[in-house]
């Protein structure tokens, strides 16, 4: 529950609110959208995220103090990566090229291989399991026998040659002839004989005699062993040995005269294609290649909303969602981390509420148990933290306000500036925050320390003010950074030209509470400011 309480500190964080992130009409438009989130939740949470505003949680509505816990765990529920969503937004045309490889190969009863990379997180396996499902919808409507489906995670194999046992398992599951020499052999040999045509037949004429045939039923009395097999080998860069030819064996046992196998490689390494593949081109078995891309920031963004619209409350200020997919696009464009990003913001939200403030409590609990910028920024700095966010974080003032200048210059298209229009910049915050500057002699002392250290980079020139200077890090990295106590100092001189220390003074009595306001102030300000 809310850790401070009592008129003046709601008067505050409203006015905070209504300061820096909506105005007050806004605020007037949020209160209805929360409110009519509990009928209609789809419609207005999708009205929300496209207005941006900051929404107003359900417990408003509410009233039950248990019910944070549960809506919390909803939350985490829905963005829980094992959590399957209903429908893959973002991927509609990689499904549908996967789906028409599949059916196809089924459609002319001819094997085949589709070979799909792309980095970590990019729906590749999700993808895949949705394809699956929806070929055995379509055979089903279209009469034709099951497909008989293997999913392999070559990670699981002990060895990488257990995959040709694993799809002799199904090729054929009652084991007629025992004098091969290897599974892999026994797959040759099959694929190398004419199918027995009796086996589809029989199954036709089952099923229009409408008697219900399961491939269970027809594998027992042993002429099913030639239909269609869907082979999924995913993460199938642990087949890779050192000579290949696991992956070239595998490849090829879609080539053979009498196969079936439709073969599926799913793996991270987009290279693997140029790498691997020549040599199954020139042994004709070049697989169909198909790349997943990263998620860009509005593809992050919309999957995330997705996910929470099955959630009758919104548990997301929009603008911290669009924070979490812009940081996760920039670095990755990695699903998996967004989600994982997602669910700590709540956990650090949830350690709000309970009012104990750890590391990562970034201010005041809200009224409101709504994911905010403050929670968003502090979950972001916990997943990436990294060696240029601990540089910029431990350097001296002075330096950390011409990062920001940097930052603010080069946002948008531009890319580099003289060293004279980045001083204006500097001058111009400095000035903001009551701070007294640097002369233009050691600003250039710190620009070039800041060269050294590999986060700004000079080009040539020959007066010192003309000297273009570009930044070398992420701006992202740099609001990361920049969020936290060592910013207390810039907000508190903010804050004093701003409100008045005595106002704040008067705010409460504890303490703390007044550095979690002061705190909380400088957050947002900063990132505000950094944003927008
Ligand atoms: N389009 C999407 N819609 C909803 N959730 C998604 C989407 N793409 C990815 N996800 C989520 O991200 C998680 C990771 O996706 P997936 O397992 O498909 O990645 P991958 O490309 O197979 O990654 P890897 O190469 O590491 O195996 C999924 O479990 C799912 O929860
Ligand atoms: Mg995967």
């Amino acid at each position: 529950m809310p850790t401070i309480a009592g008129s003046e500190k709601s008067e505050e964080v409203s006015l905070l609110s209504e300061d820096t992130i909506s105005t007050p009409k806004k605020l007037k438009s949020r209160q209805r959208i929360a409110v009519s989130n509990l009928r209609t939740p789809d419609k207005e949470v999708k009205q929300d995220s496209h207005e941006n505003l900051a929404v107003d949680s359900l417990s408003d509505c509410l009233g039950s103090e248990s019910r944070d816990e549960d809506q919390m765990r909803a939350v985490k529920e829905a963005l829980h990566v094992s959590k399957a969503p209903s429908t893959i937004v973002c991927r509609e045309d990689e499904h549908r090229r996967v789906f028409e490889f599949v059916k196809g190969c089924l459609d002319q009863q001819k094997a085949g291989s589709l070979y799909i990379c792309g980095c970590p997180g990019t729906g590749k396996s999700l993808s895949i399991e949705k394809v699956v499902k929806q070929v055995g919808d379509w055979s089903k409507q279209a009469c034709l026998p099951p497909v008989d489906t293997l999913s392999v995670n070559c990670t699981s194999l002990t060895k990488t040659a257990d995959i040709f046992s694993k799809i002799l398992e199904i090729v054929e599951p009652v084991k007629e002839d025992n004098c091969y020499s290897s599974p892999l052999h026994r797959l040759q040999s099959l694929f190398s004989q004419k199918q027995d045509s009796s086996s589809r037949m029989m199954y036709i004429f089952l099923s229009f005699c409408c008697v219900s045939v399961t491939s269970d039923d027809l594998t027992s009395v042993i002429i099913f062993k030639f239909f269609s097999r869907l082979i999924i080998a995913d993460e199938m860069d642990f087949l890779i040995t050192k000579d290949r030819g696991v992956l070239h064996d595998l490849f090829m046992l879609t080539i053979f005269p009498f196969s079936t196998c439709i073969l599926i490689g799913v793996a991270n390494a987009i290279d693997l294609a140029d790498r691997f593949l020549p040599k199954l081109k020139s042994l004709n078995c070049k697989p169909m290649v198909i790349t997943f891309p990263a998620y860009s920031k509005d593809q992050i963004l919309r999957i995330l909303q997705e996910r929470l619209m099955v959630l009758p409350y919104v548990a997301f200020q929009s603008n911290a969602l669009e924070l979490c997919a812009r940081k996760v696009a920039a670095a990755s464009g990695d699903m998996r981390k967004a989600l994982s990003v997602c669910r700590s913001a709540i956990e650090i939200l949830e350690i709000d509420i309970r009012g104990s403030p750890g590391p990562e409590s970034q201010g005041p609990t809200p009224d409101n148990p709504v994911v905010r910028m403050d929670h968003m920024a502090a979950a972001l700095s916990k997943t990436f933290k990294s060696p240029v966010v601990d540089t910029i974080q431990t350097l001296p003032q002075h330096q950390q306000i011409i990062i920001c200048s940097a930052a603010k210059a080069f946002r948008g298209s531009k890319k580099d500036a003289t060293i004279g229009e980045l001083n204006k910049l500097y001058l111009e915050i400095c000035k903001s925050r009551v701070i007294s500057p640097a002369g233009i002699t050691e600003f250039t002392n710190m620009c070039t320390v800041l060269n050294d250290q590999g986060i700004l980079k000079f080009g040539q020139a020959r007066g010192n003010k003309l000297k273009r200077v570009s930044l070398r890090v992420d701006e992202s990295d740099i609001t990361f950074a920049l969020q936290g106590n060592h910013l207390l100092t810039l907000g508190v001189h903010f804050l004093s030209s701003h409100c008045g220390r005595e106002r704040l003074t008067k705010a409460g009595t504890n303490i703390i509470q007044r550095l979690n306001l002061y705190q909380l102030y400088a957050n947002l300000i900063k990132l505000l400011w950094l944003v927008n």
